[in-house]
């Protein structure tokens, strides 16, 4: 693989360039450590489970959860969510979600439900293309929950819009009638401020590779003080070997295997590049270059851009009469990364009335320049002549 020379605006597919913090860290545990953490008393491995121990510190702090013993890995959020699912729910169960919802949690939804073990419904972020006001999500799930109702999925933020879901309300409501609250963190962390504590979320489901800057192959669980489910997955985890049955207490009762101790190492390392910059300047910088790119866009006849008015981290627009992939292909030829088409996202692009033939999402994220949104949007008036 080489360097190559790109506009990179795909961050929320997976965020690049990483810290050299991150990838010094992966290294140095690959090339100095290497020891199994849990699986054994010699110093390396000691030296692993003190990696994993301290991410899961750095993450519970971050996040707002109640100790490191509330956040367990998983290898993505859509494990972490499938997690969550699976292992909460029982036959007859009725749960919703939002109209706007990835496929990491629809599918595993759609799956239950198509078993005939659980129904489920949806409640609206977009309807016809345009944000729904907070009070009016919140007076649709109002509506929507029975007392079967023993669950609410939804996302901090859409993948392909810089649309956001109320999850303080959303936390309080569910907290007020006994409804697990999931969370589906892949567009929210480190790109805005959540807490598991303070928002009453039950499980909060992150990757390390997006807003928090670390590598593929790991994400996280932050669970709500008290919460516990059923195991997914068992096998060894390094405690109570001699039991068949997965170990009560968390974080080890959902983590069955080797972690992936590297991916792990830099994920810490993500998460305090992440706080030296400081949230708040993530969210303002990534609010101006989309800012600045639905200005420029907004000039440039034939091209349309979707929900412009929610201000946040990615951009979803067209050219009139091209279609989305066929921009993106064009767009790359320039140099330029981004992700036409459906993002794994049919509910989102169903709500956003982009069906038909997808859309072109650009993603911010902090190392973006102000030149990388000029870049794109005078390719864009290229193609759209
Ligand atoms: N879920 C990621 C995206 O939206 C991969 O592109």
């Amino acid at each position: 693989m080489e360097k190559r020379e790109m506009i990179y605006l795909d961050n929320a597919a997976t965020s690049f360039p990483k810290p050299y913090a991150v990838s010094d860290a992966v290294k140095k545990y690959m090339l100095y450590c290497g020891g199994n953490a849990g699986r054994g008393g010699y110093e390396s491995a000691i030296q692993a489970g003190r990696l994993v121990y301290e991410c899961r510190e750095k993450l519970s702090e971050f996040f707002g959860a109640k100790s490191a013993e509330a956040v367990f890995f998983t290898m993505n959020t859509t494990q972490s969510i499938n997690a969550c699912i699976r292992g909460s729910l029982k036959k007859g169960d009725r749960v919703l979600i939002s109209n706007i919802e990835h496929n990491a949690v629809y599918r595993p939804i759609y799956k239950l439900s198509s078993k005939g073990q659980i129904d489920y419904d949806t409640f609206s972020v977009i309807e016809n293309g345009v944000a729904v006001s907070q009070e009016e999500i919140i007076a649709d799930i109002e509506k929507k929950v029975t007392k079967n109702t023993t669950m609410i999925v939804c996302t901090a933020a859409s993948n392909i819009c810089s649309v956001r879901t109320p999850i303080r309300e959303i936390g309080e409501l569910c907290r007020s009638r006994g409804i697990r609250f999931v969370v589906d963190a892949a567009q929210a962390a480190g790109h805005f401020p959540l807490s598991v504590e303070d928002m009453k979320i039950d499980a909060l489901c992150v990757p390390a590779h997006k807003g928090l800057l670390g590598p593929q192959g790991c994400g996280a669980v932050l669970l709500g003080e008290g919460v516990k489910m059923q195991t997914v997955c068992e096998g060894g985890n390094g405690v109570d070997s001699l039991s068949g049955e997965m170990s009560e207490d968390p974080p080890e009762r959902y983590e069955a295997g080797t972690l992936p101790l590297p991916a792990i190492a830099g994920f810490g390392e993500g998460i305090e590049v992440v706080k030296e910059i400081g949230l708040e300047r993530i969210e303002a910088h990534e609010a101006a270059l989309f800012k600045r790119a639905r200005e420029e866009l907004l000039n440039i006849g034939g091209v349309k851009i979707f929900c412009p008015e929610s201000e946040g981290s990615v951009i979803l627009f067209e050219i009139e009469g091209k279609g989305s992939e066929e921009v993106a292909a064009e767009l790359a030829k320039a140099g330029i990364c981004v992700r036409g088409g459906y993002h794994c996202a049919a509910l989102a692009h169903k709500a956003m009335g982009t069906e038909e033939s997808g859309a072109v999402r650009a993603s911010f994220g902090i190392f973006n320049k102000e030149s990388d949104v000029d870049a794109l949007c005078d390719a864009v008036r290229k193609i759209s002549k």
